[in-house]
């Protein structure tokens, strides 16, 4: 394990506004080594904590998140965008670098006692993480870690999520 997933990654800039440096994970996933490698060092770091559940937020926390559920033999919650699970939801407003959303999960889906692993494939401002964390915390779940691929320390978003009592790794700045 000695690929270097940074340079995997595109950078491109002002997607999708004007002044953003977008990060394109599309060009390491495209990559077959680099994917499984990206999966690989993050799994490494979780193995034997006990974790009970792996969550992703949608759409491209999906595509890591999975693939450390099954590294790690746990299974996967999906973190989604407002109305597309079917059951019945509770769900977190947040802001973004570019924009607001909302995020759900299924109600039923966590009980005291469960121990999650949030993943997503970029943290920046932190809103998403801290909205994710936010919401699965309300079923009554333990989540104090946290794993993304890219970091972007200059925006902050790490720092703030370590604050809500999370610790934070990631694959590269
Ligand atoms: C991106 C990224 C993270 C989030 C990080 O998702 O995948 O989930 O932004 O930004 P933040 O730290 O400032 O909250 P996006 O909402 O663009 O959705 P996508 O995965 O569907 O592209
Ligand atoms: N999500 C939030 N900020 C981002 C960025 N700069 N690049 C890619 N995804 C992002």
């Amino acid at each position: 394990m000695s690929l270097d997933l940074k340079a995997l990654v595109r950078t491109i800039p002002d997607y999708p506004k004007k002044g953003i440096l977008f990060r394109d994970i599309t060009t390491l996933i495209e990559h077959p080594e680099g994917f499984k490698e990206s999966i690989e060092r993050i799994a490494q770091l979780y193995r034997g904590q006990g974790i009970t559940h792996v969550a992703g937020i949608e759409a491209r926390g999906f595509i890591f998140g999975a693939g450390v559920a099954i590294a790690l033999g746990v299974g996967f919650i999906p973190i989604r965008k407002k109305g597309k699970l079917p059951g019945e939801t509770i769900g977190q407003n947040y802001a973004l670098e570019y924009g607001v959303d909302t995020i759900e999960i299924h109600a039923d889906v966590l009980e005291s006692g469960d121990q999650v692993l949030l993943v997503d494939d970029l943290i920046a401002t932190g809103g998403t993480a801290i909205a994710a964390v936010g919401l699965l915390r309300r079923t009554g779940a333990t989540v104090d870690k946290a794993a993304f691929a890219i970091d972007l320390p200059d925006i902050g978003g790490a720092a703030k999520l370590g604050a809500e009592g999370v610790t934070v790794t990631a694959l590269m700045a």
